[in-house]
């Protein structure tokens, strides 16, 4: 089965993402580092992406539809998956519908816009094992250093004024209307975003138990 984890840029579904899996055991497939490592790796994927990314944009959805099938098929039927990032148009969002695996909720995380554009412009990542800060919530011990593997920590490229700018104004646009897509089909659940990390992912666990899709761990 398929949870989606959606919202915003900033809104938390990679941070919750990666409790979900960690601490329940789910398989969590993020579009946004599929499509960094494939960059990183200059491959023709990353070359086309490169440049959407940057400015805040989305990349094609031919790309991301490709990337979900090929990620996705050799998963058992079994396994729950967390799809953070993904889908961001009414587009990605039908093709989810040709897939084995049938999607189980829509988690949208919501928080206010003042907050998302403080979170991303304090972002700082490694670059060696992606761990994330918050230069004043939660800063490293040393700065420009990982606490966890002693990475360098760098700004990504999209975190800066302008692009922030433009992925919230691609999000309203965009993926507003997915919000909408799955009302219809009565999976859509809203959650509140804000407050601590551990805070959020309580909400998230009583609305998995809610809907009986947490297993008991
Ligand atoms: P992606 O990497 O998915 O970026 P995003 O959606 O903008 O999300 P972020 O990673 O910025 O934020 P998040 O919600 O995961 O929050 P996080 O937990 O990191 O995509 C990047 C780009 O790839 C897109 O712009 C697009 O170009 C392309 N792309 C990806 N998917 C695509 C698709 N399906 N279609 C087309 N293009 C696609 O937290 C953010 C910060 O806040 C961190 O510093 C964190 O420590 C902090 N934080 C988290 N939770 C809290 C909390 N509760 N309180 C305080 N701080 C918190």
């Amino acid at each position: 089965m398929i949870i989606i984890l959606s919202g915003a840029p900033g809104a938390g579904k990679g941070t919750q993402g990666s409790y979900l899996q960690e601490r329940l055991g789910y398989i969590k497939l993020s579009t946004g580092d599929v499509l960094r490592q494939h960059v990183k790796q200059e491959s023709p994927i990353g070359l086309e992406a490169k440049s959407y990314m940057d400015r805040g944009e989305l990349v094609p959805d031919e790309i991301l539809v490709g990337l979900i099938e090929e990620s996705t098929k050799s998963i058992g039927l079994g396994e729950t998956i967390i799809l953070d990032g993904f889908p961001r148009t009414v587009h990605q969002a039908k093709s989810l519908e040709s897939l084995r695996h049938p999607v189980g909720a829509f988690l949208n995380l919501e928080v206010q816009e003042s907050e998302l554009v403080k979170r991303l412009s304090a972002r700082r990542v490694c670059a060696q094992c992606g761990a994330s800060y918050h230069l004043v919530e939660a800063p490293p011990q040393k700065d420009g250093c990982c606490d966890r593997c002693g990475g360098s920590l760098f700004q990504r490229d999209d975190d800066k004024a302008e692009s922030i700018q433009v992925r919230l104004k691609v999000f309203q646009e965009k993926t507003s209307p997915v919000v909408d897509f799955y009302k219809d089909r009565r999976l859509h659940y809203g959650i509140k975003g804000s407050g601590e990390p551990e805070e959020v992912y309580k909400r998230l666990l009583r609305t998995l138990n809610d809907l009986q899709l947490e297993v008991n761990r």
